[in-house]
């Protein structure tokens, strides 16, 4: 069952029911300002950081669902209703919901009058802008109030919903005739306010959420919309809120728009006040002006519009499957973008209170993002590799605002060092920009001791290759990609973290997964050493890797597939002795990316381990059989019901390996089976089963051993999005980046006759054809470039500006 359709022409996702499983959002803003919007117009603002600086309120796990959000009510007569249906639920005659690529339209109709809010945030600004447009389709007159709410946040989000005994206290507002400004904290420690404002004057307002509201009712009920309107109250302490009132009259056939916004200003320090206690609201005013008009809307919204049609061009395909088409050309690199800019800090399922920017997370989201902004992925790299320790580990996470490390989770998850290399190795192959190995980058935030990124990346390699266990692997430390294999925890009391309590650094727990990283990765690095004239090093590194492949084959390889980890007590985990968790999905995913076991055959019996083992209609399990009851000497993982999330879920961001893994050995009908079982357009169908938005990844679909399976949880923010990117772009349609040039090796079902593709690539466009004439999965028969033949298949990087036709006959 569906809850709407793709309009692909729009690039927008159109619900066409307000009662969607869960609530469907989006993400407005893609660089210092961003809203979370729900397709009944819930959701929350921030700047830039959704704990430190978070501008309205949002409460997680509520009842019903999505109660906060920028509303609009509307008073006709006794009726009230919102055009996005939420909170007051009256049932309209018409409702749709157009997700579109950073702005939302809602349109809702009752009665004859249709209300329209078109949500954006402007590129270059730090403010949301809503444009409410209403018409009055009736023959008669109509005479109506209409009410725009929303409740501020009292920026720090985690005190903000803790903090009661202090911030009921100190909210403080100033009220202007069209414009209220939320400026608690402003007095003392703060240099920003926010501002909610319309472009015409309000016919009244309420500031107080107490007044507008009611002490008893809720928003879906709120007293001055039932009663007698607002009652021009100024909140002292607290919930202060916007709210206004407008009395407007439509004959038939007029339509009238009112401009909203909700802006985040800044003013330094020796401009902060325009006279005691009243705060400088020039820059404020300034804002308000640029979007004063229907005309500033629609420019700004066309701006946008073309920002995201020339982020997109980077890649678009044409084929002979639409889904494969609107995912790849639009929804996967949206929510690339979207991944990059959040990692996992702020979504419906991610508080934003929880979690800043994961090290390992950022590397990988940054994977699929390179392509479309590089300048933005080089300044990440270099922010990331600032909060890498002298020693190549790296804080695990960082808070977005000010950068640094956090030091309550520490260091200590011992594959982020080497993600770090992948991420530097996506970009030089994207760029070709060698110059940012140079780069001077403080260890721990200190630049006292900062190095090259060259430097970095060496000591990421070295930490792996220092610190292995008792077979030669590499020793897990608190946990690898998989955070809930917790070797060296042995959490037993209620309250600890499992991450971070207990002796969390072993001398024997091991992982096979990053002895695969470790191979792939360093790779990377042995190839960056020896372009950047470092032979001996690359030498060196490729013995290393060498030792480290042969060592996976022998501890590491269980006789039909690779084994997981070995556990603190040197036991195995992920092999056939093992009477729950005899496979695990992750080694064989990373080791066949590697090549591991390629030549000598034990890559492909991995993978037919997995089909085998793993593999259900929604996708591929994390591994089999679920553990049932919880194994101290293993962690998390088996403290999850089976079916759900690393125990025994359909964890999405591996799903991709295995697609990538297959297209390793050139399986191309197997790689894109993989790739469709998961990718949100091809399973829309049963959005009544998947639940989570059909446009977007979600991180876990419940798997064969849970009571919902087939049912996705945690979308958005999952690194599925950048793996599922590169699993389609580079492996399937075979077009990869490489540090001479770009390389055309596509792997499809054989049944495909060919497609077509348009990339960006250094600054040139290649337009690319291929071509399966014998209806192969793999294999590059020739190729032309220009009309020439090309020895190989990696094409010499162009003068940046030109244009290179490419054919390729697959054979
Ligand atoms: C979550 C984390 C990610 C981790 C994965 C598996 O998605 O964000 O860092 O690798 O879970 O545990
Ligand atoms: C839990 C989750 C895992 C996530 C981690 C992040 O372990 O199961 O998916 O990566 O928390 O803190």
């Amino acid at each position: 069952m569906k809850y709407g359709y793709f309009d692909d022409k729009a690039r927008e996702y159109v619900i066409t029911t307000p009662r969607t499983p869960l609530p469907w959002i989006n993400y407005l803003g893609c660089e210092n300002f961003f809203t979370l919007l729900s397709s009944t117009g819930g959701g929350y603002s921030f700047y830039r950081d959704a704990r430190l600086r978070r501008l309205t309120r949002y409460r997680y796990n509520n009842c019903p669902l999505d109660q906060e959000g920028f509303r609009i009510y509307i008073k006709d007569g006794d009726i009230v209703w919102n055009p996005g249906w939420q909170p007051v639920q009256t049932e309209l005659d018409r409702y749709s919901c157009r997700h579109g690529l950073g702005y939302t339209v809602i349109e809702g109709e009752r009665g004859g009058i249709t209300a329209r809010q078109e949500f954006m945030v402007p590129r270059g600004d730090n403010c949301l802008l809503i444009r409410f447009t209403v018409s009055n389709g009736g023959d008669a007159t109509r005479s109506f109030k209409v009410f725009p709410y929303l409740e501020f946040c009292l920026w720090d989000a985690m005190d903000d919903s803790s903090n009661f005994q202090r911030n009921y206290s100190t909210g403080e507002v100033e009220v202007t005739a069209s414009a209220i400004y939320h400026k608690t904290e402003y007095r003392e420690r703060r240099d920003h306010y926010a501002v909610f404002w319309s472009n015409r004057p309000a016919d009244g307002f309420d500031t107080s959420r107490e007044a507008f509201i009611g002490a008893y009712n809720s928003p879906a009920h709120p007293k001055a919309v039932f009663g007698d309107g607002c009652t021009g109250s100024v909140a002292h302490g607290w919930q202060p809120v916007a709210a206004q009132q407008f009395d407007l009259e439509l004959q038939p056939g007029e339509s009238c728009s009112i401009l909203f916004g909700l802006g985040y200003i800044e003013n330094p320090e020796e401009e902060k006040w325009e006279a005691p206690g009243i705060v400088n609201k020039v820059r404020a005013e300034t804002l308000m002006a640029r979007y004063a008009d229907d005309d500033a809307f629609d420019s700004a919204m066309s701006a946008l519009r073309a920002y995201w049609e020339e982020l997109l061009s980077g890649y678009q395909v044409s084929s002979e499957s639409a889904p494969l088409d609107r995912m790849v050309n639009i929804w996967n690199q949206y929510q690339c973008m979207v991944t990059f800019n959040m990692s996992r800090s702020a979504s419906y399922f991610e508080s934003g209170i929880g979690r800043g920017m994961g090290f390992r997370d950022s590397c990988q989201d940054l994977m699929g993002f390179v392509h479309i902004i590089p300048a933005r992925a080089r300044e990440r790299i270099l922010d990331i590799a600032a909060t890498q320790f002298p020693d190549g580990s790296a804080y695990h996470q960082y808070q977005p605002l000010t950068k640094k490390g956090n030091a309550d989770i520490g260091s200590g998850f011992n594959d982020d060092p080497l993600w770090l290399i992948a991420a530097a190795d996506a970009y030089l192959r994207e760029t070709g920009d060698w110059s940012i190995l140079d780069e001077i980058v403080p260890f721990d935030n200190d630049p006292s001791l900062a190095q090259s990124l060259l430097e970095h990346l060496r000591r990421s390699f070295n930490y792996t290759r220092t610190h292995l266990g008792p077979h030669g692997l590499p020793l897990i430390g608190r946990a690898d990609w998989n955070d809930c294999l917790n070797l060296n925890c042995f959490s037993a009391h209620s309250g600890e973290s499992f991450q971070v309590s207990g002796p969390s650094e072993g001398p024997v727990a091991e992982s096979v997964f990053i002895a695969g990283m470790f191979v792939k990765y360093g790779r990377s690095w042995a190839d960056i050493c020896r372009h950047a004239g470092l032979e001996q090093e690359a030498e060196d590194a490729d013995k290393a890797i060498a030792a480290m492949e042969t060592t996976v084959l022998d501890a590491g390889w269980d006789g039909a597939w690779f084994r997981r980890a070995y556990d603190a007590f040197g036991q195995v985990i992920g092999g056939k002795e093992c009477e729950e968790g005899r496979i695990f999905l992750e080694p064989q995913g990373m080791c066949v990316m590697a090549g591991i076991g390629k030549e000598s055959g034990q890559a492909a019996q991995s993978l037919a381990s997995v089909q085998e083992h793993l593999d259900t209609k929604y996708g591929i399990v994390l591994l089999q059989p679920a553990y049932t009851r919880y194994h101290l000497e293993l962690g998390e993982i088996s403290s999850y019901p089976p079916g759900y999330k690393e125990n025994a879920g359909i964890f999405c961001h591996i799903n991709p390996w295995i697609v990538c893994a297959e297209a390793e050995l050139g399986h191309g009908d197997r790689a894109f089976e993989v790739y469709r079982k998961t990718a949100p357009a091809f399973i829309e169908d049963i959005s009544e089963i998947h639940r989570t938005e059909p446009y977007v990844y979600s991180q876990m679909i419940a798997g064969k051993d849970a009571v919902s399976f087939g049912e996705a949880k945690n979308s958005w923010l999952t690194g599925t999005a950048a793996w599922s990117f590169l699993g389609v772009s580079q492996a399937i349609l075979g077009v990869k980046p490489t540090l001479d040039g770009l390389q055309i090796d596509p792997c499809i079902p054989a049944s495909v006759s060919g497609f077509t593709l348009s990339r960006r690539y250094r600054g040139a466009r290649y337009e690319i054809t291929v071509e399966n004439p014998d209806g192969v999965q793999h294999g590059v028969k020739e190729m032309l470039v220009d009309g020439c033949p090309l020895a190989g298949n990696v094409i010499p990087v162009r003068d940046a500006g030109s244009t290179v036709q490419v054919r390729v006959i697959m054979g």
